[in-house]
């Protein structure tokens, strides 16, 4: 038996004719850039997370780095930061979270996470704004594989300094903490539509979800080169609109993730159950023991044996991957721009155990027994 880490063709022809149908529309209209599914879809993510505001951008990364230049707009009057602002996120992340921090021109602080949900810790931030709170402008919370940040402890603690929070759900679409979904809970919230993700596309594609009029406003005009009106520019923007088709595609796969996302529960339900004591693995923080629901974009356990268990697997034919191989502080942009606060001694453990394993909304049963009797065969 073969299993990829997800199968994206089998969701794929699951849904292809109501996609078809949706692309149809579109080459009826012509009308590529921003049309009405743009439009639609904005209304459907912003009620579906429950935000007044969604503004659709042409990647996840454009998410991110509008989203924070639209905070330095609101701070400064300009958008973009200084270098002497500082921007607190995770070092265990993808590289985007970081780079944007960059782009929008203010300086990105890593600060080490927990080791068993693998996002950042709320205490090391505390301790951090205690003694630099007038430097920091904002903090970038990733709900990493699709598993919620304690958004209790983030939001108290970022209120009490008056730092803007920017959440990167990227990997946690329709995922909750408490009974509010992520996205919600900061000034804005970044989504991704890669193809991979939750909610994908058959391109890049991303939003920002916002409850605040101006970061919606001040969002929209950056997408179409900075102005309202598109010959009389305010501000420098970017070419990142979100294109109807990519939008008619999401409009209809938008229909079946809260399905995909309770399948991948279950499946992941059953991998707690099989892989729980075996030799010295680490699995997902459960969703029980924390008030979270997660949507588990990535199923990834902890194993000391971690290279020698996939090589094992790749044998076997079941694909797994590492996220994320290189730790953001030690890669080399980042060494030379960032600022790291204490130790990232458990990012530095991630990076050398985890691994994902096969996660898909279709995998059957059958796919799931296997890959568990794999690596219990490997253990043994
Ligand atoms: C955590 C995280 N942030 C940001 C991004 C960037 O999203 P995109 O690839 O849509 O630009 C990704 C996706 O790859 C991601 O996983």
């Amino acid at each position: 038996m073969k299993v990829p880490i997800l199968n994206l063709k089998r969701l794929h022809n699951s849904i292809k004719d109501e996609i078809y149908e949706a692309f149809d529309d579109v080459f009826s209209e012509q009308h590529f850039i921003l049309g009405k599914q743009v439009k639609q879809l904005e209304e459907r993510v912003s009620s579906y997370i429950g935000t007044k505001y969604a503004i659709g951008v042409a990647s996840g990364t454009d998410a991110l780095l509008l989203a924070l230049k639209a905070s330095s707009y609101e701070i400064y009057g300009r958008e973009h930061f200084k270098s002497e602002d500082e921007i607190i996120t995770t070092p265990f992340t993808f590289v985007a979270t970081a780079d944007t921090i960059l782009l929008s021109g203010a300086t990105p602080v890593f600060i080490d996470i927990d080791p068993y949900t693998y996002n950042i810790s709320p205490e090391n931030i505390g301790e951090y704004l205690s003694n630099n709170s007038s430097k920091v402008k904002a903090i970038i919370p990733v709900h990493l594989y699709g598993q919620a940040c304690n958004m209790d402890e983030i939001m108290q603690t970022t209120k009490q300094f008056g730092v803007y929070v920017i959440e990167d759900v990227a990997q946690a679409f329709g995922g909750k903490w408490k009974n509010k979904k992520l996205g919600n809970f900061g000034i804005a919230g970044c989504l991704s539509f890669f193809p991979t993700k939750g909610l994908g596309g058959f391109g890049d594609g991303g939003m920002i979800v916002t409850n605040d009029k101006t970061i919606a406003e001040i969002v929209d005009m950056l997408r179409k080169h900075g102005g309202k009106d598109k010959y009389n520019v305010n501000i420098l923007g970017h070419n990142s609109r979100l294109d109807a088709l990519q939008a008619s595609i999401l409009l209809q796969k938008l229909k079946h993730v809260d399905r995909w996302n309770e399948n991948k529960r279950k499946i992941a339900e059953v991998y707690n159950t099989e892989l729980s004591g075996i030799n010295d693995i680490i699995l997902p923080v459960r969703h029980n023991s924390l008030p979270i629901t997660p949507v588990y974009h990535q199923y990834t356990i902890r194993t000391k044996k971690r290279d020698k268990l996939q090589s094992y697997l790749k044998e076997k034919e079941i694909q797994t991957m590492v996220y994320y191989p290189i730790s953001l502080h030690k890669q080399k942009l980042f060494e030379e721009r960032t600022k790291i606060f204490g130790s990232l001694k458990n990012a530095e453990l991630a990076v050398k155990g985890v691994l994902s394993l096969p996660i898909d909304p279709l995998q059957t049963e059958k796919e799931t027994t296997y890959i568990v009797n794999m690596i219990k065969e490997f253990f043994v």
